[in-house]
């Protein structure tokens, strides 16, 4: 048996509190959903900025009215203290996913980024200090490496940031670790690379590539890669990351500090590449893209190439993901396909 199996089998007879931030988000929601079909008491904390309410409704619908009664949501904004104490009153674990994502999002409007991804961290850390919460799980971002061109990529060696989303995770880290030396507070920051799977939101500018291109497939529109195809990422399906967050907030390793962890799979895909998988589960579920991709100019802040060292998590945490790049994609298509014929 894995760590994550115990873990799995241990929850749903020693039900805790957990507070999800985010919660109507794609990670936010997956850890909702997962968490409620373990047994455990959630609460979950969203101002709808980028997160929708129809993906509360379709956990709803997924784990039943019973489990559903072990959910309290909380519509608030991260930027106000009081909602982030509100919400911490109580909770065992919290798992803090609220932020702007997107980097372009953040070289378009640095300083609404700026306000919700480090002062609404840093409410959100306040609350849990003053509540006493067992730890503090948050999403952190493998663009905090940077500028640093070293493959795989090692928690100890990062470079300059090159965003202003990218400087807000990493202050994100450092204000986590402040906290865990002058409160004695056990924080966790999870380096996210490029998660992906059901209720990831395929529309609007800031859409991430896989929704974007699997939506413009379906649609018949053309696919645009930016650059030539050889950029690269360590795309980690949602079901590993929802692995990484429940076992980074149980684990005893420590009862204080911040510890950061990657959260992949170890592996690298070039969009050339990642525009295949995508055609050919399309293909398998009966929908044929014809076009060929469009390239145009490289993105500005975009990092080349990306690529984790898993190897902490899975010494420390027992980590170990479970489903690769295709296997997500195969996994993720059904989703996307319903989502878009229904709401056309
Ligand atoms: N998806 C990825 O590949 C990835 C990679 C690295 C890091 N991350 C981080 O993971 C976290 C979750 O990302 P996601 O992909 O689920 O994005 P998402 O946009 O789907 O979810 C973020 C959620 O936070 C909510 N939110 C935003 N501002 C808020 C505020 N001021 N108050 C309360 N709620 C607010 C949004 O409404 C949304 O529901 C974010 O912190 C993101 O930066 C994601």
């Amino acid at each position: 048996m894995t760590p994550f199996d115990i873990l799995l089998r241990n929850l749903p007879e020693n039900p805790k509190i957990w507070l999800i931030t985010g919660v109507a988000g794609f990670i936010g929601s997956n850890l909702l959903e997962t968490l409620l079909k373990l047994g455990q008491q959630v609460i979950g904390l969203d101002n709808f900025a980028t997160g929708h309410r129809r993906n509360l409704d379709e956990v709803q619908r997924l784990v039943g009215e019973e489990q559903w009664q072990r959910f309290v949501f909380i519509e608030g904004d991260i930027r106000n203290l009081s909602v982030c104490q509100e919400a911490c009153k109580g909770v065992d674990y919290v798992l803090h996913q609220a932020a702007l994502g997107s980097v372009p999002r953040s070289i378009a409007d640095p300083i609404t980024t700026n306000d919700v991804n480090i002062s609404g961290f840093l409410n959100m850390l306040v609350a849990a200090r003053d509540a006493g919460v067992k730890s503090f799980t948050y999403a952190a971002s493998s663009s905090t490496y940077g500028d640093h061109p070293g493959l795989p990529k090692v928690e100890d060696v990062i470079g300059k940031p090159l965003s202003p989303y990218a400087v807000t995770k990493y202050v994100n880290e450092m204000y986590a670790d402040v906290f865990s030396r002058a409160y004695g507070f056990k924080a966790i920051g999870l380096r996210y690379f490029n998660v992906f799977g059901k209720r990831q939101d395929p529309s609007g500018a800031y859409a991430a590539v896989i929704p974007k291109w699997t939506a413009a497939m379906i649609g018949g529109d053309d696919v645009f890669i930016n650059g030539d195809g050889e950029t690269s990422r360590d795309f980690c399906f949602i079901d590993n990351t929802v692995q990484a967050n429940l076992l980074a907030a149980t684990s005893d390793i420590t009862s204080t500090g911040n510890q950061v962890y990657n959260v992949a799979v170890g592996g690298r895909t070039d969009l050339n590449q990642l525009f295949s998988a995508i055609k050919d589960s399309l293909a398998s579920n009966g929908i044929n893209y014809t076009k060929t991709p469009v390239y145009r100019d490289f993105r500005a802040g975009d990092v080349r190439h990306s690529q984790a060292d898993i190897s902490k998590a899975a010494r420390l945490l027992g980590y170990e993901p479970r489903v690769d790049i295709n296997n997500g994609v195969s996994q993720a298509m059904p989703w996307y396909i319903s989502f878009f014929m229904t709401t056309k």
